[in-house]
């Protein structure tokens, strides 16, 4: 019988509490392709696929998470002091909190996910901070979230709130709500607040669509891409920041940027 080392690494490997390393996470999916080291076997086989038939598929992802620095520095000179970030991630720097607080040092930040190994890896962090909290929680929930006691301790909802959605609601159907999770934030936002979402893209390279979505049904990673029009969408009763949506790379960038063939659509509006 050949022996599938890597997966004989993983099983090895402590696995934490509550965490399955035989089913791909979209946290560790994405943890392997901006060349961290928290992802299993199964997560690199869909990085590895997803490589395959778009290889510009890092500088995506590494561009994402440039345009979600960029929009949280933005939002922090115009006065933005509190972050709500759905979605969080493996924590990778520059962090939300890293980035508001080069412009407002005591800013506070909740990280929300509902991936228990990105909650370990934030736990581990953040310990000592009592600026920033983290939330095991399901974004398809958003009123658990906004109600939640040490939400409402740490974040003041009659001022204005920065919102951050990014490269996740691709992960919610619309069966499972996912422009209702828009309706349960928008009405909790302050006048002056922010929204800061990207998105994967149905106008994305055929072959990407069809190779991500094989590798991911039925897997918390199966990913839902939406046209434009279904993306602008979920920013309604917000006004569009310059230069509206446009792929990430696009978005206020500092230098040239590039075309891909997995393409992630980004904005920042504000809530009049
Ligand atoms: C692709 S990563 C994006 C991380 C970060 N927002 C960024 O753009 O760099 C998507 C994250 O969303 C989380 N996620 C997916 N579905 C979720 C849900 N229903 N509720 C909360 N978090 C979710 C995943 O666990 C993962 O950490």
């Amino acid at each position: 019988m050949a022996w599938d080392w890597e997966k004989v690494v993983d099983d090895l490997q402590r696995v934490p509490d509550g965490i399955n390393s035989q089913v791909p996470s979209s946290a560790r999916v994405y943890d392997y392709l901006l060349g961290g080291k928290d992802n299993y076997a199964v997560d690199r086989a869909i990085g590895e696929r997803l490589l395959t038939v778009a290889p510009d598929t890092r500088s995506v992802v590494r561009a994402n998470r440039a345009f979600l620095a960029r929009a949280v520095r933005l939002l922090a000179e115009r006065g933005v002091t509190q972050f709500i970030d759905l979605g969080t991630g493996i924590p990778t720097s520059p962090s939300v909190h890293e980035v508001a607080r080069e412009t407002h040092p005591d800013a506070r930040i909740v990280y929300v996910d509902n991936d228990p190994l990105v909650k370990a890896h934030n736990d581990a962090l953040l310990a000592t901070d009592d600026g920033v909290i983290i939330l095991e929680a399901d974004i398809r929930r958003p009123e658990d979230i906004v109600g939640h006691p040490d939400v409402t301790k740490l974040i003041d909802f009659e001022r204005p709130v920065g919102v951050l959605l990014v490269a996740v609601l691709h992960f919610v159907s619309d069966v499972e709500g996912a422009y209702r999770i828009l309706s349960g934030l928008r009405g909790r936002m302050a006048p002056g607040s922010y929204l800061v979402l990207s998105h994967s893209s149905s106008e994305s390279e055929p072959e990407v669509l069809a190779q991500l979505q094989a590798s991911t049904a039925g897997s918390p990673a199966q990913t839902t891409f939406r046209s434009h029009e279904e993306i602008l969408a979920f920013f309604e009763g917000f006004e569009l920041e310059e230069p509206g949506l446009v792929p990430v790379q696009r978005w206020r960038p500092a230098m040239d940027s590039i075309s891909t063939r997995l393409i992630v659509e980004g904005a920042v509006a504000k809530r009049p």
